[in-house]
This record gives C-alpha cells, sequence and structure tokens, in this order.
C-alpha cells in the first residue's frame, strides 16, 4: 500500500482533478484505490457525485480522534457508481483543522487513521486543500510520495519553489516522504509560456517532471459538473487519454522509486 498526497499551496492547479481522474485511470488497469478528501471545500466528493453530504465523513472520524476516541475510516468509505472508493469530506473539516493545533500528535492524526486500513489498497491518493495547514501537514507526514499538479505559469512556479522549504521541514517528521514528481495541467502546446515553464521545471528538478502532460479540456470540468470520472464521461476526450498517459508514467516512477 502506498500513499500519496496530491497537494500544492495553490489553489485552482488540478489537484482534485488530478485526483480523480489518476484514480479513475489506476482502477481501470486494476488496481485497488482509495480516494480521501481530506479538503473542507469537499470539491472531489461533489465532483464525484456524492453530494449529500453523507452522516460520516472523514470530519466525524478525525473529531473522534481529536477526541481521544478511536475514529474508523472503513465505515465512512463510499462507492461510487464507477467502482471507486472515496472517503468523502465535509465543510466542517476547516472547523477540526483549527481544533487539531492543540491535540497531542497533532501531525500524525492522519497517519493513524489510514494505518488502520492495513493494505487494503494498492494506492491511497489524498486530495489536499490548496495550503499548507494543519490538513496537508497531517497528509503528508502519512504519504510515501507527494504528487504536485501545476498550471505552466509563472506564478505557481513561484509556489513550487516556496514549498521545496516546506517539504524539507515536513520530511523531519516524515523522513520517508519523496517527491514524486510535478504534473503540469491546463497544458497547451501552443503557449510559448506553457513550454517555457516545462523547460525551466526540467532544469531545476529533472526526472521529476513528468513528461505526460494533461491538455486543456473542457470535458475534465464537464464530467465534474456530471458527477463522474473523465474515462466515464469521456472515455474518447484528450483528458481520458492524458490521465491514461499519466497513470502508466505513475506507476513507473513507482516502480523505479522502489
Ligand atoms: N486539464 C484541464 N482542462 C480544463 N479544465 C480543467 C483542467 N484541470 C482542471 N480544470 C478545471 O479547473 C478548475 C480547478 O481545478 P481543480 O479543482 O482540479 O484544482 P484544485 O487544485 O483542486 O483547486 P483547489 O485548490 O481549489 O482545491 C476546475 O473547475 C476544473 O474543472
Ligand atoms: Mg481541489
Amino acid at each position: 500500500m502506498s500513499i500519496v498526497s496530491i497537494a500544492i499551496q495553490k489553489g485552482g492547479s488540478g489537484k482534485t482533478t488530478t485526483s480523480i481522474n489518476l484514480a479513475a485511470a489506476l482502477h481501470q488497469q486494476g488496481k485497488k484505490i482509495l480516494l480521501v478528501d481530506a479538503d473542507p471545500q469537499a470539491s472531489l466528493s461533489e465532483a464525484l457525485g456524492i453530494t449529500n453530504e453523507p452522516e460520516k465523513n472523514i470530519f466525524t472520524e478525525l473529531s473522534k480522534e481529536i477526541k481521544g476516541e478511536n475514529g474508523n475510516l472503513k465505515e465512512v468509505i463510499v462507492e461510487t457508481k464507477s467502482g471507486l472508493h472515496v472517503v468523502p469530506s465535509s465543510i466542517e473539516l476547516a472547523g477540526a483543522e483549527l481544533e487539531l493545533v492543540s491535540v497531542y500528535g497533532r501531525e500524525q492524526v492522519f497517519t493513524w487513521m489510514l494505518e488502520k486500513l492495513n493494505n487494503e489498497y494498492d494506492f491511497i491518493l489524498i486530495d489536499c486543500p490548496p495550503a499548507i495547514g494543519m490538513l496537508t501537514v497531517n497528509a503528508l507526514v502519512a504519504s510515501q510520495y507527494i504528487l504536485m499538479p501545476m498550471q505552466a505559469e509563472f506564478l505557481p512556479l513561484k509556489g513550487v519553489r516556496s514549498f521545496m522549504h516546506h517539504f524539507k521541514n515536513i520530511k523531519k517528521l516524515n523522513n520517508k516522504l519523496e517527491l514524486l514528481g510535478f504534473v503540469l495541467t491546463r497544458y497547451d502546446e501552443r503557449k510559448i509560456m506553457n513550454r517555457h515553464i516545462f523547460s525551466v521545471l526540467e532544469q531545476e528538478f529533472g526526472e521529476k517532471v513528468f513528461h505526460t502532460h494533461i491538455r486543456n479540456n473542457i470535458q475534465l470540468a464537464k464530467s465534474q459538473e456530471a458527477g463522474t470520472d473523465i474515462f466515464h464521461f469521456d472515455k474518447n476526450s484528450h483528458g481520458a487519454q492524458d490521465y491514461e498517459a499519466l497513470a502508466k508514467e505513475f506507476m513507473q516512477k513507482i516502480s523505479a522509486a522502489g
């Protein structure tokens, strides 16, 4: 079982879109996947059609842990129409994040909760909120890998550089954590800026940059409105092709990292 956080502090980078569609692609390749929505915005839950906030969700279980009781993520897992397993989120998670600050072992709570799933999945993908607060730190402390989706523009690149500083600090809490790589999203080959950022990123981070780019594709946004992943919405779209390619490269990188 590998736990992968999809994280970057910049909003609208494609974290949620990548979590859903990478998970769906890996699921199609026969992998057992759990998606964890660790963002109080609950975009992932919504985009997978989990619209009526379930009575039990990541917040209810985290609250139990905060109170010193035992949370159980197994009980909150929802299976979507397309067969993906999801731990849904809730807006109340924002409050729990504040409470976490004063809890003993506050950075490790997700680790304890996920450990109880003892190897039932090949991959657990955690969709993080766009900030490096207690929720993202908990996700990173529980993870072996971090995957960073970003738009190929100048500001996100600045964000990546500042993130590398946090990354070093988080490694002090979890020395197993490795940067799996950067994925460029909403990519347009015709834009000089996009090609330029790709080459700058490659010069700076080498093999950490995925060769697969996720092209700008409206079908990805539409599939979220429809409450499903891109493969069940439009399997011939660029979005589906790109996420299938990303899943292959993801598996290669995981095997190489051993
Ligand atoms: N490749 C793409 N082509 C077109 N639209 C996309 C693509 N990737 C993401 N989007 C759209 O861009 C918006 C932001 O994407 P997404 O929600 O995945 O980003 P995020 O990093 O999770 O945002 P947040 O930081 O708010 O959690 C969404 O409306 C999504 O549908
Ligand atoms: Mg998101």
